[in-house]
Order: structure tokens, then C-alpha cells, then sequence
């Protein structure tokens, strides 16, 4: 469907709301708005001339349409209000700039300048490069839309982090691997789609908050996927690339390891293997005569049962490196994920520990991947729980490419039925202090490539949307998207600031709706977490499709994502003394700070230390009063979040209101699940009574 919300029916306008997310340029009716806005904005000078210029021209010519009713006129001299373009095309003599600061910001930077000369009055959106002009467009239009002013802007900014990445979990049967918002808007039954304009407004989405690369098609590769880098699929592929070209984003694929075998028709996919390198060689250079400009590879090696190098007693980096050789020669990568661990393990066997899994196979490998190979890690040691610690791979491996991987999409968090913003809980990854050099050792800063120099390194995350109209499911769930990629672009960004913009930019500036979803979006992580599994000890949830609270779920199963609850306590020990010394994998301080039960934190205790139901927490409860007290919280926690979305009714057109209105009756009835199985089931276990004398089934 078009971003247009022009001549449509009333429905589909409102439905247009959603379909637009952020980019919703609604038009601006303050009058004093108008006036000091619309001067900058009649008449555009483009120097030089490429799809990703066109699509800077394109999106600023729809949104001062949408917000303004006015037309930008083209100029062919500098006399132009907006000057847009890349730096070396453009005389900028005129603005006066400060040419070391420019200098010193990277390629893909911008400087966002207006002057005041007389009656003249100029804007200018340029980029080291055209990618940076593009930035500096949706730069311009985000402070328009936040009702920002534009009389004096001097900013030169540039992202933070170089690779900002998203991973499409979707397969060519059209779904999603942990999709909660309909189908995939790439492929329908074994085919792409072919809705390229569907793609575009994706495209146009990632763009606007940062995003430069995308990955197009799950990491579990399987029959039908593995031929995606054939001639059959490639040509589909090159068109898709196209459009994420035209915003600055680069197109990645997802691979299977025994390639070589089930499309080379070989005997082995060893690494080693000289016919196997020659084939991946040769594979390269097809795609890259289709994808000129194609990103790379992502690898999900053997993990969970996928086929992987240690088949032929080869490591991950002989696994990574065959890949990374034949890459090269065209700046390709390799995004090779450490979600590595042994899924048999038995439950009595205590050295064995999922946890460890990543550290233990990937830091004695430190330093032997080619420097074209980017280790992605997920943020925490087990799976995007509501609550686990940092990864202690980060700021481990000195001297490979590290990516932090964030799951936008809430397999673990609520499934986009349930309200749960993320925003805050990246930021305290981000921030996380690993003190691999010391204080200050924070994971934003290597993961941004500052702390150890590394040549390649960023952020990625899988992502959310599907062909729903508004893309996430629930309207809510559109802000993890956006935050999540303004946080790739710029880590130290507050979540106030984050999460004002996107309600700005999407529900406008009304102030009552504005304080109350702010509030919902802020206090909702904390409220999933009261009602889900308790003090970072995560899982309880139903095997498979991990939604609804399932105690046991995993308890019996060899996954190693147990709880280890008893009649006498909870938690998994993790210590060195006693424990799997999952705890020895962290730098100092934290080892100590974790391993030790008197300073680990409240909200990951379960997930350090096994303790009776009656030890005391920092907070002066004991655990089992604090299971009860948060379930019994987080229930009344969501009627509060109903009450809230309620009282703003009409004030919000009838799709979204609606559309999120539906989704927190779900998550009611999931909290109550919630509280009562767990409260249930632990009142049972323990025999100890909720000291308030509330109901427990
Ligand atoms: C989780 C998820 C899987 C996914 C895997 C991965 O285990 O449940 O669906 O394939 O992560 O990250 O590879």
C-alpha cells in the first residue's frame, strides 16, 4: 500500500496510522508552525545525482506534502532554501563550515546547517557521503515532526556504530521464525512476494532511524532457503537489493554450511577441503556478479542441530575463515553467531552449563579469524530472557570483530500480544560495564569498535514486523523497532529521548496521550517481569512456542534451561565453589560481584545462586514473598496499563486505539496465567503461605 494517506477511505486513513509508524507527517496545522518552518522548505538544489539522492528528494518532497499541502520546487543554483548532497559535489563556502570537524566524523556523517543572510534563508543536508545527505533528511524531518525549530541548526553527527544490522527471520513458505505479526513481506509460498512498494516502506522505516544492513532470510537455512545463492533465487534477491540500496542499506544472506554439499553436490563441507573452498569461491563471485554490493554472509553454525565445521573436527574459526577468504576480494563479511551450545546436556552433570556455552567455544579461538569475520553474540548467555546478565564474551576477544545481537522481535517478552519496550533494557546492556579494560569498559564501547580497535563491529538484532498493516502486531510493538535503531546509531542516547521522539513522531503532540504512553512504554519491561519467572532465573514458559507459563516446561527436557527448583529452593548455582563457575567467565569485579551471594544483585540472583525459598533478598523479602508479591503486582500492574491506555480514548484514532486496546486483554489473561501457575506452583513446592493471605489456586 502507498504512505500516502490521500485519497483513501476512512478506514484505510486509519489504517494508514499504523501502516506508517513514525514517518507519519501529519499535517501541521499550527499556524506559527507553518511560518517558521515552510520558508526552509520550498525549493531544493540536489547536487549529484544517485538512487539513494533520489530517495533523500523522494521522501522529503512526500513528507513536506503530507505536513504542509506545498510542493518543493527544484533549483539549479545554490540559491535554493534546502541545499542537499554530498559534501565533495557541493560549494559550501557559503555556510561557513568548520571543515576539521567534518573531517574528523566518519562516512556516513552529515552536517544539518541552516543560515540567515537577510531575507534569505538556507538549509544545509549534506553527507560525506549521499548516504549521510539521506540521514541528514530523516535528521530534519524527525525535528519537524517533534516540533522542533530550524532558525539555528548547526549539527554534524555521525552513527556510532558501524554495522546496524537487522536479521530477518523469515522462510520462503512465507513465515516467520518467531514472527508475531502476520506473514513475511519478502516471500509467500516458496516465492518472493514481489510487493517491492511493501519493501520500500520497510526500507524507508530502517533508514529513518539508522539502519544500514539487513539480512533477508532466517538463520536456521533450511531445504528450499539454501538455494537462495543459486541463479534461481539471485535474481529476486538483486531486486530486493536494490530497494534497500536506494536507503543505504546492505543486502546479507543467510547460508547453510553443508552448501557445498547440497548445492556443489560434494562429498564433505569441510573447510578444509580444497573443493570446498573452490566452491565457495566460486559461489562468491556468482553472487557478486548479481549483487554487486552484497554484504556478506550470516552464519548460524553447528547450533541447534544445524550443520557447522566441527562435523569434520574443524573449529569456527576453519568454519568462519573458508567463508571469509572468498568474501574478501570484495569486502565482504562474515557474520558468523556464537548462539553455540550443547543441547543434550544431562541435568546431574554440573559442569556442563548452557550459559558457558558461548564464552567456552569461542575465546580460545580469539585472535584466528580472518579480520573479515564479525562474531555475533547474543546480549545475555542463555536466549532474550526478560532478565539474564551480559554476555562475558564481550570484551573477551580482543582481537576478533564483535557484534551484539538484540532480539526485537519478543519471542521471550510477551510475543508483541504482551506490552513490553525494550528501550530500557538495551540501555542497561549497552551501559554494562564489563571492565575488560578497566573501569569504563562498557559493552556500547565494544561493540562501537572503540575499545579494541576492531575493523568491523556493530549491532544486530532480529527483527519484529510481518505483513500486518502495522507491520509489529501490536501498534506498541513499533517502538522497540525504532529505538532499537536509533540505539545502533547512537548508544548513548537516553530512552527518554528515544521514546519521546517516537511518540511524537507516531501519536503527534497531544500532551495527555503523550505522559500516558510514555509512562505505559516505561513502566511495562518492569511489569512483564513481575508476572514473568523470577530474579533472572528465566524459562518457565511453555516448550516450542515459548508463550503462557509453563514451570516446568524445560525442567525435564536436555536444553540446559533449568530452574533446579526443589522443596528446599530455587535458582541454579553458578559459582565456583560450588557451582558450574559460569561466574570465573566475567572480569573483575563482576566475578566477585556475581559469585558472591551477599553482593549479587536482587534481579539476577536465581540466575547465580541456588537458595532456600526463605533467604533474604536485598530488599528484606524472602524469595518466596517475593514470588508471590510481584505476581500478584504485575497482575494489577497490566489493569493499571488498561486503565491508562482507556483514559485516553478518542483521543487516538480507532485503529491503533483499538489495535492495542485488543492486545492488553491477552496480556491479562497471560499475567493471571501467569501469577497463578507460578504462585501455585511454588506455594506447593515450598509449603510456605503468602504472608498476605491472597489467593493461591
Ligand atoms: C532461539 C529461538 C530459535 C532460534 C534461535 C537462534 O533458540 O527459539 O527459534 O533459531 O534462538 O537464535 O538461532
Amino acid at each position: 500500500m502507498s504512505i500516502s494517506p490521500v485519497n483513501t477511505t476512512t478506514n484505510k486513513l486509519t489504517e494508514a496510522k499504523g501502516y506508517n509508524c513514525w514517518l507519519q507527517y501529519e499535517k501541521i496545522t499550527d499556524h506559527r508552525l507553518i511560518e517558521s518552518f515552510l520558508p526552509w522548505l520550498s525549493s531544493i538544489h540536489v547536487a549529484g545525482s544517485s538512487v539513494i539522492i533520489d530517495s533523500a528528494v523522494e521522501e522529503l518532497q512526500t513528507a513536506v506534502y503530507s505536513m504542509f499541502d506545498s510542493e518543493i520546487t527544484y533549483s539549479d543554483s545554490l540559491d535554493a532554501s534546502i541545499v542537499l548532497g554530498a559534501l565533495n559535489e557541493l560549494d559550501v563556502e557559503y555556510f561557513n563550515i568548520d571543515n576539521e570537524e567534518i573531517e574528523n566524523i566518519n562516512e556516513e556523517g552529515y552536517i544539518l546547517k541552516s543560515v540567515t543572510k537577510g531575507q534569505r534563508k538556507t538549509l544545509l543536508a549534506a553527507g560525506k557521503t549521499d548516504k549521510g545527505a539521506l540521514y541528514a533528511v530523516y535528521h530534519l524531518l524527525r525535528i519537524i515532526q517533534t516540533g522542533g525549530q530550524i532558525n539555528n541548526l548547526n549539527i554534524i553527527e555521525a552513527p556510532k556504530n558501524q554495522l546496524r544490522m537487522v536479521n530477518q527471520w523469515d522462510n520462503i513458505d512465507g513465515t516467520i521464525e518467531r514472527g508475531y505479526s502476520g506473514q513475511s513481506i519478502f516471500y509467500q509460498n516458496g516465492e518472493f512476494t514481489g510487493d517491492l512498494q511493501r519493501i520500500k516502506d520497510y526500507a524507508r522505516l530502517l533508514s529513518s532511524t539508522g539502519i544500514n544492513a539487513i539480512s533477508i532470510n532466517n538463520v536456521n537455512v533450511w531445504d528450499v532457503e539454501t538455494n537462495l545463492i543459486t541463479e534461481k533465487y539471485l535474481p529476486e534477491v538483486s531486486k530486493v537489493a536494490d530497494i534497500f540500496r536506494a536507503y543505504g542499506i546492505q543486502t546479507f544472506l543467510s547460508i547453510n554450511y553443508a552448501s557445498p554439499i547440497q548445492l556443489g553436490g560434494l562429498g564433505t563441507a569441510d573447510p578444509l577441503d580444497a573443493e570446498v573452498k573452490h566452491f565457495w569461491k566460486t559461489k562468491v563471485e556468482e553472487i557478486y556478479r548479481i549483487v554487486p554490493d552484497f554484504g556478506g554472509f550470516v552464519v548460524k553454525a553447528d547450533s541447534e542441530n544445524r550443520p557447522g565445521p566441527f562435523s569434520y573436527n574443524r573449529d569456527h574459526a576453519d568454519g568462519a575463515n573458508v567463508l571469509a577468504e572468498a568474501l574478501e576480494p570484495f569486502n565482504g563479511v562474515v557474520v558468523w553467531r556464537c548462539f553455540v551450545y550443547n543441547c543434550r546436556q544431562d541435568w546431574r552433570d554440573r559442569s556442563t552449563d548452557r550459559a558457558k556455552a558461548a564464552y567456552d567455544n569461542f575465546k580460545p579461538l580469539d585472535g584466528k579469524f580472518k579480520d573479515n569475520v564479525i562474531l555475533q553474540v547474543k546480549n545475555g548467555p542463555m536466549d532474550f530472557q526478560v532478565r539474564e546478565p551480559v554476555s562475558p564474551l564481550f570484551g573477551a576477544m580482543p582481537n576478533t570483530n564483535q557484534v551484539l545481537e538484540f532480539q526485537v522481535a519478543q519471542e521471550y517478552t510477551g510475543q508483541q500480544k504482551d506490552l513490553c519496550y525494550l528501550v530500557p533494557q538495551w540501555k542497561e546492556i549497552l551501559d554494562f560495564d564489563t571492565y575488560c579494560k578497566g573501569e569504563g569498559s562498557t559493552v556500547k564501547r565494544i561493540v562501537d569498535g572503540s575499545l579494541y580497535k576492531y575493523k568491523y563491529s556493530g549491532i544486530a538484532a532480529v527483527s519484529n514486523i510481518g505483513d500486518d498493516i502495522n507491520w509489529t502486531g501490536n501498534t506498541l510493538a513499533q517502538a522497540n523497532l525504532y529505538g532499537y535503531g536509533r540505539l545502533t546509531w547512537n548508544p548513548d542516547l537516553s530512552s527518554q529521548e528515544i521514546t519521546n521522539e517516537w511518540i511524537l513522531q507516531t501519536f503527534g503532540n497531544d500532551p495527555e496521550v503523550h505522559e500516558v504512553v510514555y509512562r505505559m512504554l516505561m513502566d511495562s519491561w518492569p511489569v512483564y517481569e513481575n508476572y514473568n519467572a523470577p530474579l533472572g532465573v528465566g524459562w518457565m514458559i511453555n516448550p516450542g512456542h515459548h508463550y503462557g507459563p509453563n514451570v516446568d516446561g524445560y525442567e525435564y527436557s536436555a536444553w540446559g534451561t533449568y530452574h533446579f527448583s526443589d522443596r528446599d529452593g530455587i535458582g541454579v548455582d553458578r559459582t565456583v565453589e560450588s557451582g558450574t563457575a559460569y561466574t570465573a567467565q566475567y572480569f573483575s569485579p563482576n566475578f566477585e560481584t556475581y559469585n558472591n551471594l551477599e553482593t549479587c544483585p536482587d534481579e539476577l540472583l536465581l540466575f547465580f545462586h541456588h537458595v532456600p525459598y526463605t533467604h533474604q533478598l536485598k530488599s528484606g523479602k524472602t524469595v518466596i514473598q517475593h514470588i508471590y508479591d510481584t505476581h500478584f503486582k504485575g497482575v494489577d500492574q497490566v489493569r493499571e496499563l488498561i486503565e491508562r491506555w482507556e483514559s485516553i480514548e478518542g483521543k487516538i484514532d480507532e485503529y491503533r486505539y483499538n489495535n492495542i486496546r485488543n492486545r492488553f486483554d491477552l496480556q491479562l489473561t497471560n499475567a493471571r496465567e501467569w501469577r497463578d501457575k507460578v504462585n501455585t506452583y511454588f506455594y506447593r513446592k515450598s509449603g510456605i503461605s503468602d504472608e498476605h493471605n491472597r489467593t493461591i489456586y
